[in-house]
């Protein structure tokens, strides 16, 4: 699978240097400009039906809620200028009022279209997905959808030069209860699925060379 146009070469290389950084630069921040695209890419990401179960939480360096947050988060590096937690939301049933406001306010569908894609969804909830009746699965389902966002917006940064760290290093009772109790998560509507660092890395940064399996150990052509 060789690149055989600029465009190839340059995705590939993206991928291929984008890294975890793991140690950040206090004296640099990402402008605004990359950093509103960062989260765009994140908003922009596709969902099933649509549905955009997820919020983005931006938390600046200076903030106080960031070092309160590293307690608990061990995974979260010192002075990123930018922490963003990845919401996902609990209740995506098809009688749910967020299912309705996307159906019909965002994506205009009438009384009679929203009852008949509200049944459509509601069937493939119970009967194709399997989640309908577990509300820690109906949760998990919205956290895979808010890992898309997550990855778009880690290829983004990349695309940008900005570097980053994906965080799944954090005790996710104790930073949803943090939230909660900050008054900045319903925690009846959303939970914690992920969180993801932004900004430039240290100078003094050790860039540990990538490790991958082989394309052919993980991709199978078949006939
Ligand atoms: C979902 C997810 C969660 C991760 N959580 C953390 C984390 O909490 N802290 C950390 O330093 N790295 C974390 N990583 C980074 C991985 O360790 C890293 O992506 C992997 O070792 C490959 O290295 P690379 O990203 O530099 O290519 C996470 C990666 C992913 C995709």
């Amino acid at each position: 699978m060789l690149p055989t146009k600029p465009i190839n070469a340059m995705i590939e290389d993206v991928f291929a240097t984008r890294f975890t950084c793991k140690r950040y630069d206090p004296d640099r921040t990402v402008s605004d400009e990359d950093l509103n695209t960062i989260l765009e890419a994140g908003r922009l990401s596709p969902s099933s039906f649509g549905l955009e179960p997820w919020k983005f939480l931006v938390i600046p360096r200076e903030s106080a809620l960031t070092d309160k947050l590293r307690e608990i988060a061990w995974g979260m590096k010192r002075n990123a200028p930018y922490s963003i937690v990845i919401l996902a939301r609990k209740h995506m049933e098809a009688s749910s009022p967020h299912v309705a406001h996307m159906m019909t306010d965002v994506q205009g569908a009438s009384p009679e279209d929203f009852e008949q894609r509200k049944d459509m969804f509601a069937n493939f909830q119970a009967n194709d997905l399997g989640v309908a009746s577990d509300p820690r699965l109906m949760f998990e389902w919205s956290c895979r959808q808010a890992y898309i966002a997550l990855a778009n917006m880690l290829t983004t940064s990349a695309l940008l030069h900005v570097d980053s760290t994906p965080v799944e290093g954090l005790n996710y009772e104790k930073v949803n209860k943090f939230l909660a109790d900050e008054g900045l998560m319903d925690p009846e509507e959303f939970g914690v699925a992920v969180m993801l660092q932004v900004g430039y890395h240290d100078p003094t940064h050790i860039m540990h060379p990538k490790t991958r399996q082989k394309a052919e150990d993980v991709v199978e052509f078949l006939k």
